[in-house]
């Protein structure tokens, strides 16, 4: 099962880069979107990294064929162009209900041997895979962000996953250039089990006023060796996104006490502080560097 032209669902911050590690990995790969504008600021974004990576090359010496990545891909704003995908990757807002609906739609379109895939921070996979009426051809597959640099991939099997279509999976992970790990089906997977948990009590000690944000993140990159503090990162991640995981828990697992909502978190959505995107959450933003 070799996959060859691959699907991304969704062109934000996450749906971009597997988009271009995908091209970059040898796949044809066509990026869909719901609005023109959502396309173009994607395909935007992988424009300007691919021109840094072929800087990087160049400085070193080597060569990246910027041009030759990019011409393996293609966006588009009809979804009939995903039904003949060997693989499709949704990487959409964090809504199961949404994913689920995505998910349904995908199962009645695409070829039936097109694996699909759920780039979801937290929900269960199973519950996507039943939506989508092929649940043996459904895998998590969780990049990281920035999907670029970031080297993990977390390869995800349900209880009714085949077993060469988890294969199939890793090895577009290993294409993608990331080491893959395999997980079960479990909240937050290895990573995000372990890493949202430690964002939020980060975000409550802000809230007490233990520390302030600044402090809080030297904290933990001097005294942890982390490259980003845990505030700094749940901008980075996005407040919409990370409140979306903690709300998700918290209704699934009530008696989970690592599973909390910091209050301030809830209060920045609210007031559209989104975090880098947005170019404001705890800290501002330009572009991708804090101001
Ligand atoms: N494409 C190409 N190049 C890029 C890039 C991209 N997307 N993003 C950054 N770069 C380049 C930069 O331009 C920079 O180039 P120069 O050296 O020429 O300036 C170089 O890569 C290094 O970037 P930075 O200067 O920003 O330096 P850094 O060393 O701080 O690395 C980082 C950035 C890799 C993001 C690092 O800070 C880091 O690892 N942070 C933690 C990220 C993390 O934890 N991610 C996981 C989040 S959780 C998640 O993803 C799961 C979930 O479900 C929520
Ligand atoms: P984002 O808000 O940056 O991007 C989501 C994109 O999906 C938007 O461009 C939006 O227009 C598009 N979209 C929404 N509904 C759609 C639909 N029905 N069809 C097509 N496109 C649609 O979000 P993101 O940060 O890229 O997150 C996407 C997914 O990846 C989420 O499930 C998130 O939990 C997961 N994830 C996020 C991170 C992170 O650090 N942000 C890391 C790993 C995984």
């Amino acid at each position: 099962m070799s996959i060859k032209k691959v699907g991304v669902v969704g062109c934000g911050l996450m749906g971009h880069g597997i988009a271009q590690v995908a091209a970059q990995g040898g796949c044809t790969v066509v990026v869909f979107e719901t609005a023109e504008a959502a396309l173009a600021a994607g395909l935007g974004r992988i424009d300007k990294s691919l021109a840094k990576l072929a800087e990087k090359a160049a400085e070193k010496g080597g060569s990246f064929d910027a041009a030759g990545v990019r011409a393996r891909i293609t966006g588009t704003l009809a979804k009939a162009d995903l039904a003949d995908c060997d693989l499709v990757v949704e990487a959409i807002v964090e809504n199961l209900d949404v994913k689920k609906t995505l998910f349904a739609e995908l199962g009645k379109l695409c070829k039936p041997e097109t694996i699909f895939a759920s780039n979801t921070s937290s929900f269960p996979i199973a519950a996507m895979a039943e939506a989508s009426g092929r649940p043996s051809r459904f895998v998590g597959l969780h990049f990281f962000n920035p999907v670029q640099l970031m080297k993990l991939v977390e390869v995800v099997r349900t209880d009714k996953t085949d077993a060469a279509v988890f294969e199939a999976a890793r090895a577009f992970g290993v294409a993608c250039g990331k080491t893959a790990i395999a997980c079960k089906d479990t909240p937050g997977f290895v990573v995000n089990r372990l890493l949202v948990p430690y964002m939020s009590q980060a975000l409550l000690m802000l809230e007490r006023g233990d520390a302030s944000a600044e402090d809080i993140d030297i904290a933990m990159k001097l005294g942890t060796g982390y490259p980003m503090g845990p505030i700094e990162l749940t901008d980075y991640v996005g407040l919409d996104t990370t409140l979306s995981i903690l709300e998700g828990w918290v209704k699934a697992h009530p008696n989970e006490p690592a599973f909390t909502i910091p209050k301030i978190l809830a209060s920045k959505v609210a007031e559209k502080k989104l975090g880098r995107k947005t170019g404001e959450g705890f800290y501002k933003w330009q572009g991708d560097k804090k101001a």
